[in-house]
């Protein structure tokens, strides 16, 4: 199975990371194009590729890793998923400049984060998510922790557990085998209407917790 990775912040360049340190191959991608990755690519070795979006969203399972406001941009022009499997590692999340309005606003109980929820009319997100990629099986994952801890799969003499959820049961497992490789211990949330919505950020009951099996 090959992996593909669309955006390289935070988080896309992370898990670039954790497969890297496991040997493990992906295409990465972002928005200014592969030349900008170069540096990224020196520091990973030779395991991970930079590419553009449109090859990285041909390998066989591709994490979608930019913010929620580029969803469209990202992933608008992009050639049919034919049953492929997307990873929806969004969240419904606006990121504020510090000196707006939005990022003083008392009533916005994640101002002191740098963001702002993105209403979505009691929808959850990847229910959201899974309309810009149509005909991909779609699996919730990678998007609850923090990338400061997500970067770093085995710690404290036990593994930090991932959750991950979705309707495909095979495309789960191609998903769980990766994250086992990576060295994550994955907890299956069950379908997406309910474990999507346990896991995303914010607001969801699971959301950024950081468990470790020890
Ligand atoms: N940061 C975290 O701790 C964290 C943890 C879990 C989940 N998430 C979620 O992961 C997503 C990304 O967050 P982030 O922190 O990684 O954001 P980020 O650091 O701002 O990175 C966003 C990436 O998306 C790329 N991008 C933007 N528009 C694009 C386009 N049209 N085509 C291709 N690539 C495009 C950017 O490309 P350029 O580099 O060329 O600008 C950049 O590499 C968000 O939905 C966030 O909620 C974040």
């Amino acid at each position: 199975m090959t992996i593909g990775i669309i955006g390289s912040g935070g988080l896309g360049s992370n898990v670039a990371r954790a497969l890297a340190k496991k040997g493990l191959s992906a295409t990465i991608s972002n928005n200014r194009g592969p030349a900008s990755l170069a540096p990224l690519i020196a520091e990973l070795g030779s395991t991970i590729k930079a590419g553009t979006v449109a090859e990285a969203a041909s390998a066989d399972i591709v994490l979608v890793a930019v913010r929620w406001i580029d969803l469209p941009k990202a992933l608008g022009s992009l050639p049919a998923w034919n049953g492929r499997i997307v990873i929806d590692g969004t969240n419904p999340v606006e990121f504020l400049d510090p000196n707006s309005p939005d990022a003083k606003d008392p009533t916005n109980p994640l101002a002191a984060y740098g963001i702002k929820a993105i209403d979505l009319g009691g929808r959850h997100s990847t229910e959201v998510f899974r309309e810009f990629v149509p005909g991909a099986r779609v699996v919730k994952a990678l998007n609850h922790l923090d990338v400061q801890v997500l970067a770093q799969p085995e710690v404290s003499g036990g593994q930090r557990v991932q959750f991950y959820s979705g309707d495909d049961a095979a495309a789960k497992a191609e998903v769980r085998k990766i994250l086992e490789a990576i060295g994550y211990f994955p907890v299956d949330l069950g379908s997406l209407d309910v474990g999507g919505r346990l896991a995303q950020l914010p607001f969801g009951a699971l959301s950024a917790t950081n468990f470790i099996k020890i």
